[in-house]
């Protein structure tokens, strides 16, 4: 990610989306357009971008350790994205793989805490949550397998895909059945736009002031075009600051935002 992650009202709505599925203990279904955040939100809820690099490396053991189990411990789940046509019998043995680290994690956590004592029991799991991205890459195979470790363990699942993934898992009953909560993962609102842009003004060394004419003009345009998204408003910045180079221009106005947002390949 370019910069650092900011804690928006969607990001907030996600944690308290994935709160309740863990709480129920159910499968839940998270959808929204290209770009918005959704793989951002998930990866930060599971505390992802610290533990995954920890537990691809796993080397000897030190005084870091405590930190990370802690970390494990508090999010107590496993992200995990498919590969394109994954091989179920894969899929299931890479996330038991992330399942059993993050568990081991956990429980060094509670004993470190001193609440868990005594020999490792084979069969006690601490992970709540699972989190499959791009999930419109599972198979009918890999959902039935899922569908069956959900039935067996209660763990709790969330799919995040496209708009319309929802859809699609009506075609298994079976699954669609025991689906709890449906989530709309949406854009960003004009408030946090206006937040993020505030940001990205000030990185390219310039002031927002949406009082002023020129600038309110130019938000708008960066609104009409990037409609919220993150993803294009990441892109869109960059842009913005080459435009502003090569005319050796000083203002971001509307044209500038045109001309940077031309350059770009925008859907739509
Ligand atoms: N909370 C955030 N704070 C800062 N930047 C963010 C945040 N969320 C998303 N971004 C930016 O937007 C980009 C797109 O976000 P992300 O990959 O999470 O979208 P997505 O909804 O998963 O898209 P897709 O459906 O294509 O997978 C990120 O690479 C990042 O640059
Ligand atoms: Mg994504």
């Amino acid at each position: 990610m370019g910069q650092a992650f900011i804690v928006t009202k969607e990001h907030r709505r996600f944690s308290e989306f994935a709160n309740a599925v863990r709480k129920e203990q159910t499968i839940g279904i998270c959808h929204g357009d290209a770009g918005v955040g959704k793989t951002q939100s998930a990866r930060r809820y599971a505390n992802w971008d610290n533990l995954a690099p920890y537990i691809d490396k796993w080397g000897p053991r030190s005084d870091a350790d405590a930190g990370f189990y802690a970390l494990a411990n508090r999010s107590r789940t496993v992200f995990y994205t498919p590969e394109v046509l994954p091989r179920p019998k894969d899929l299931v043995r890479e996330i038991g793989h992330w399942q059993s680290m993050v568990n081991i994690c956990v429980e060094e956590h509670q004993r470190a805490i001193g609440k868990i004592t005594g020999p490792r029991s084979p069969g006690r799991t601490f992970v709540e949550l699972l989190i499959i991205d791009e999930a419109e890459r599972l198979t009918p195979m890999a959902l039935e397998l899922l569908r069956d470790q959900h039935d067996r363990t209660h763990l709790a699942i969330i799919l995040i895909g496209m708009p319309g993934i929802d859809q699609r898992f009506r075609h298994y009953p079976q699954l669609y059945s025991r689906l709890g909560f449906s989530h709309h993962y949406r854009p960003l609102g004009r408030d946090e736009l206006l937040f993020v842009l505030d940001r990205h003004w000030t990185r390219i060394g310039r002031t927002l002031d949406p009082e002023d004419f020129t600038d309110a003009q130019a938000i708008a345009a960066v609104e009409r075009i990037t409609r919220g998204n993150f993803r294009l408003l990441e892109r869109l910045f960059p842009q913005i600051a080459r435009v502003l180079k090569i005319n050796q221009l000083e203002t971001i106005t509307d044209d500038v935002v045109e001309a940077a947002a031309s350059i770009l390949v925008i859907g739509d």
